[in-house]
């Protein structure tokens, strides 16, 4: 099984823009988008929701919902998009989503979930796949997460992603969550040693190559979501530490090679914001990144941007890049 590494669906973060520029760093990372709920990609308008520019990296589709029928619904719509598997969302604890009965409160009731998983898997071609936690409230048992797992993998889903801390559904924020419980990197070990054959990814908590390379001897890939979001020029290192790709762009040729994305998605209407605040943190830690960010938070938010106001951010892409420390 080839390893894998992933950047992880993070709601009103990996949107179609994110995936784009972080895919002009890496060629091999896989992508996930941020949940989308079946009932918004019935009723909404699909082709904004769905669309996104092809690039040559996988791209996961990430749906929330509880109800069979709609997500194979949803499924079936989104099937001619581009997406190269679906994934079900059964790890988010907010309150909003489970007033609607989705995400990690699921865990609560495995075989709606296996019948989520049947119709959804019987709706289409693309793999179906799950992203869950190690448990929920006090439940942090290795022999529920293994039932759990195998509730799953029997109804049809070919992947399992686990963020290895459980969530707390009524007492803790959606921040908190992703906080407090501690990692329990142990569990997602041992359920591989369990589904010897199935594909295992670790997710929660992993920030450095050699958090990758230690992750990667006990499973088949890992999952990052903040350490990329917050950085996302770290991915140029997973490029070459992990994947050895040394051609990878510098963060100036990074922004260079935007440019074309800005000006068609800013022509077609896109407000140039909507793409620009994902490159806030291109160059976290380098001299010159304030300046970065000052001059975005100005100038960002400019409506109907122009091919004059993004040269003007290129000016100032040229103005950083001498006094960082990149090549
Ligand atoms: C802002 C934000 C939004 C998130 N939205 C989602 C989401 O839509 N679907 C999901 O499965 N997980 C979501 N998560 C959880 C992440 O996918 C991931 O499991 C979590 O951040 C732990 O990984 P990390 O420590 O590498 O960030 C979100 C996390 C953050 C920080």
């Amino acid at each position: 099984m080839i390893k894998t590494v992933s950047v992880a669906p993070m709601m009103d973060c990996t949107d179609k823009h994110e995936i784009y520029f972080l895919s002009l760093i890496s060629k091999n990372i896989h992508f996930y988008t941020e949940m989308i709920v079946s009932n918004a990609i019935i009723k909404g308008d699909r082709n904004k929701l769905l669309s996104f520019k092809k690039i040559s990296n996988p791209v996961t589709l990430q749906v929330g919902g509880s109800n069979p029928k709609e997500l194979a619904e949803a499924c079936k719509i989104s099937e001619d998009y581009g997406y190269k598997e679906i994934n079900l969302n059964l790890g988010c604890p907010s309150k909003k989503v489970q007033k609607n009965k989705f995400g990690a409160c699921l865990m609560q009731e495995p075989s709606l979930v296996g019948r989520c998983i049947e119709a959804m898997s019987n709706s289409t071609k693309l793999p179906i796949t799950i992203k869950t936690r190690i448990g929920y409230n006090e439940v942090e048992d290795f022999e529920f997460l293994k039932k759990f797992i195998q509730t799953t993998k029997d109804a049809g889903s070919k992947k399992f992603i686990i963020h290895a801390r459980r969530a707390i559904l009524k007492k803790l924020t959606p921040k908190e969550n992703l906080n407090i419980p501690p990692l329990k990197y142990d569990f997602v070990y041992r359920l591989k040693e369990f589904f010897k054959k199935d594909e295992i990814i670790i997710n929660g908590g992993i920030k450095t190559i050699q958090d990758i390379k230690s992750h990667l001897e006990k499973v088949d890939g890992t999952m990052i979501g903040r350490a990329i979001y917050h950085s996302p020029y770290f991915l140029a290192e997973i490029e070459k530490k992990i994947f050895k790709n040394y051609d990878v762009p510098s963060r100036s040729e990074v922004m260079e090679n935007l440019i074309p994305y800005i000006q068609e998605q800013t022509s077609k209407g896109v407000q140039l914001n909507h793409i620009m605040r994902h490159t806030v943190g291109l160059f976290h830690g380098q001299i010159g990144s304030k300046t970065w960010k000052q001059y975005l938070s100005k100038n960002m938010c400019i409506r109907n941007a122009d091919l004059q106001k993004v040269n003007h951010i290129m000016d100032q892409v040229k103005k950083t890049n001498p006094l960082s420390l990149e090549r």
